[in-house]
């Protein structure tokens, strides 16, 4: 089987860390007998800087005609002054609508060895295993909006069909996980989240009673996810509450540089991203934490590619290295061994060849 994967590897420490997930797809290739070409695109402020566009035509053309989408990251601070519409940002964003990406899935998995690192206390996180789907074409992020010096405006918008679209793939994670779902909104004061919360009500009642629902308001949850985060186990929400919740979620993995996302749509190519930024702080330094793009591609190879035992592979391989020491700076405590960016990936690539599907820890296999 010859398959393209489209390459994004926009700005900040995109690049570095997306070629230490390559080098790992790479190495399943190798030991599976596949066949892996890439195709790399500009997006982002690389994009802006080359064409003026943060999402040129070619790389939505590379994209539509590729089994797979492989992220980093985009934006950095040179790109902050520029005109609304050439900013970083709104490539990343029409490249999820153009493809209709509607269904972010975020894995939050704490890998056994972080949890004495991670902030919270170890008996908080020992049972967590939750995953937060977050709608990812609607929204405040893509409601009107007007912009002056004097007054600016965005507008929330859905439809109890894009509402009931999210549901039923939430649902749909949760049957396969034997999972609960918490709904996560702000009924209490907003028109959208009232019609969110009525529309997941309805569609789990008739469409999968079998599945336990309860709903939490946004505020809340936030709390808590800090305080008792193992009551979770699929967390559904709307976009910019998922996007908040999710980066909160990441303190539970120990690092933001730990969390993967899949961005799925009807049909066509899904996009595979970890679900931090560009981090212009670490970018050019070899620091990065690669392990989000890792597993970022592990979830392509097992949702976009049907792979699940090399998907499998790579969990086991993450864990493995991870277990073993190779740690960039933020996955370090005090006066701990110091892994680069680059060696972390090559601790993973050296796993891929010799480890064995059953020896690891395999989060997303449990989670999805
Ligand atoms: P960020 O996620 O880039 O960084 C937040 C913090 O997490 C920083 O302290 C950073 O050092 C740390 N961090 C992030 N990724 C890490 C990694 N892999 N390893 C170790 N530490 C890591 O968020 P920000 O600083 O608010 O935003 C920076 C830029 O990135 C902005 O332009 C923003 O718009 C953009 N951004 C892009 C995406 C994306 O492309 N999907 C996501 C979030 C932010
Ligand atoms: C993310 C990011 C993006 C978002 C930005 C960069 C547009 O924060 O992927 O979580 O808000 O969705
Ligand atoms: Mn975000």
């Amino acid at each position: 089987m010859h398959t393209v994967i489209a390459v994004l590897p926009g700005d900040g420490i995109g690049p570095e860390v997306i070629r230490q997930a390559v080098r790992v797809l790479d190495a399943v290739a190798e030991r599976f007998g596949h066949s892996f070409s890439y195709i790399e695109a500009l997006i982002g402020g690389a994009a802006v800087d080359a064409t003026g566009d943060p999402i040129p035509k070619p790389t939505l053309d590379v994209c539509r005609n590729s089994s797979a989408i492989l992220l980093g990251a985009v934006g950095g601070p040179q790109w902050d002054n520029i005109k609304v519409t050439a900013r970083p940002e709104q490539g990343l964003l029409r490249l999820r609508r153009e493809l209709g990406l509607y269904a972010n899935v975020r894995p939050v998995m704490v890998h056994p060895s972080l949890i004495d690192h991670a902030p919270l206390r170890p008996e908080l996180l020992a049972d967590v295993d939750m995953v937060v789907v977050r709608e990812l074409t609607r929204g405040i992020y893509f409601g009107e909006k007007t912009e002056g010096t004097n007054h600016a405006s965005d507008t929330c918008s859905y439809t109890a069909a894009e509402v009931e679209r999210i549901t039923r793939f939430a649902c749909d994670i949760a049957v396969s996980r034997g999972g609960r779902i918490t709904s996560v909104d702000k009924a209490n004061v907003l028109a959208t989240s009232r019609l969110w919360r009525a529309t997941v009500e309805g569609i789990v009642r008739t469409e999968y009673p079998q599945i336990e629902l309860d709903h939490l308001l946004v505020d809340a949850a936030a709390m808590h996810l800090i305080q008792d985060p193992s009551r979770f186990d699929v967390l559904l929400t709307e976009n910019m509450f998922g996007d908040i919740l999710s980066d909160e979620s990441s303190v539970l993995a120990g690092s933001m540089g730990m969390l993967p996302s899949a961005s799925i749509g009807a049909d066509g190519a899904g996009l595979f991203e970890p679900i931090h930024g560009s981090a212009p702080d670490l970018a050019g330094q070899n620091i990065a934490n690669p392990y989000a793009s890792i597993l970022s591609a592990a979830m392509l190879l097992e949702l976009s590619l049907g792979l699940e035992r090399e998907s499998r592979i790579v969990y086991a391989s993450v864990d493995a290295a991870i277990a073993r020491g190779a740690r960039t700076p933020d996955l370090v405590s005090e006066g701990g061994v110091v892994a680069t960016t680059r060696e972390v990936g090559d601790a993973v690539v050296e796993s891929i060849s010799r480890c064995n599907e059953s020896a690891g820890y395999q989060p997303l296999q449990r989670s999805l």
